[in-house]
């Protein structure tokens, strides 16, 4: 097992100071344009200082890209200010930043995108109430996408980040290339598997190029992805093992699965025998660390999700009590704040949009 409080150093030197790290979560608190506030500085700052690395909130690449209104934007290079402000509020007592990085693909609307539609491989539209159908990008626009990924990248490192995460889960873009449901071209991006994996391929080398021919030496690079799809057709978790097989052998400096529960098992018969996370670990048998989470509440979850991976992240309980890190580190759990009420709002920096988002995904832990 993976002991919570040891050092790890990744692939391009950069160190962390112990396993646990913030989940990205979208805070939902940037202005409209995407830039920063200073509320999301002070929520962002309260957290850091005692976790190994904050993975902070989506930030879109394209300004079409944009999931929901208070998204922070690193589209342009007039985030940049703003983006160094956050990587310095997270950067402190030893803690990295990490920018996680997206599109939002078919997953936003034409509300948010200002009347414009939203894009994705194909037109097909989610299958969720609501879902806009997407304009299918054309063949350049893919290959500016990567461009616009990698232009992201080049702005983290100017801004102070010690690293980016590909979001590639959750059913944002990169998900949507590599997905059967989402995907139904018949050019090079699209048809089998091996050609649903080109538009990641090809995004991974570009972002790891462009660190490794940057001044910068130990900037690292983190790919996210989600196990299943229940979309038929959609990703299967035999899929998902051929993916991490692929980018276990890709110059990242970690890969980093999405769950709510980090014991869930496969809905796939040929799967059932342990959770999705082992096996995921032992595909990778080594090649690359794995950051694990999902419903991490107490040192002896982080310690059972260590088992099947190197690092664990914890997401709605930082939210709760910013200093869970020590208390775990440090023998006090019973000092951690478990439930949440309005009032604890303001002390925690919670707004309005990120409240909402909690009344739907922790409604057990709201008083
Ligand atoms: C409010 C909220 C916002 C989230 N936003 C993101 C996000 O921007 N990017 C992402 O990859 N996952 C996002 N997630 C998923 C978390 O990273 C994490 O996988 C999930 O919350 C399970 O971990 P937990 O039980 O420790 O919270 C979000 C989760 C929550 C609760």
């Amino acid at each position: 097992m993976n002991n919570i409080d040891d050092r790890l150093v990744f692939r391009r030197g950069l160190a962390l100071k112990n396993r646990v790290v913030m989940a990205p979560m979208t805070t939902k608190m940037s202005f409209f344009d995407g830039v920063v506030t200073t509320d999301e500085l002070q929520y962002y700052a309260l957290r850091s200082g005692e976790v190994g690395a904050v993975i902070t909130a989506a930030a879109n690449v394209q300004a079409n890209g944009k999931g929901w209104e208070g998204e922070l934007g690193v589209y342009d290079d007039k985030f940049i200010p703003g983006l160094s402000k956050l990587s310095s509020a997270i950067k402190k007592n030893g803690t990295k930043a990490i920018l996680q990085i997206f599109h939002g693909g078919r997953m936003t609307n034409s509300t948010v995108l200002r009347g414009e539609s939203t894009v994705s491989p194909s037109a097909i539209p989610a299958e969720r109430p609501g879902s806009e159908t997407p304009r299918e990008l054309a063949d350049f626009e893919i290959v500016e996408l990567i461009e616009d990924f990698k232009k992201a990248t080049e702005r983290a490192i100017k801004a102070g980040f010690d690293g980016v995460e590909l979001h590639g889960a959750n059913t944002y873009l990169i998900q949507q290339f590599f997905s059967p449901h989402s995907n139904r071209r018949e050019d090079e991006w699209g048809g089998t598997m091996e050609r649903r994996f080109k538009f990641i391929n090809d995004l991974v080398d570009g972002v790891t190029e462009i660190v490794d021919d940057s001044e910068v030496s130990n900037f690292i690079v983190g790919y996210r992805f989600s196990p299943e799809e229940y979309e038929n057709p959609g990703i299967r978790f035999a899929d998902t093992l051929y993916l991490v097989d692929k980018l276990a052998d890709k110059p990242l400096d970690y890969l980093h699965i999405s769950l709510n529960d980090f014991n869930r098992v496969s809905v796939s018969d040929d799967f059932k025998e342990h959770s999705m996370l082992k096996y995921v670990h032992e595909k990778i048998n080594g090649r690359v660390p794995l950051i694990g989470v999902g419903d991490v509440r107490t040192r002896t979850d982080a310690e059972e999700v260590l088992k099947n991976a190197e690092i664990v992240a914890v997401g709605r309980a930082l939210i709760i009590d910013p200093h869970w890190t020590n208390k775990v580190l440090s023998g006090q759990e019973q000092l951690i704040r478990r439930e949440l009420s309005q009032f604890d709002r303001e002390e925690l920096i919670i707004e309005n949009g990120l409240w909402a988002f909690l009344e739907g995904m922790m409604p057990d832990r709201l008083i």
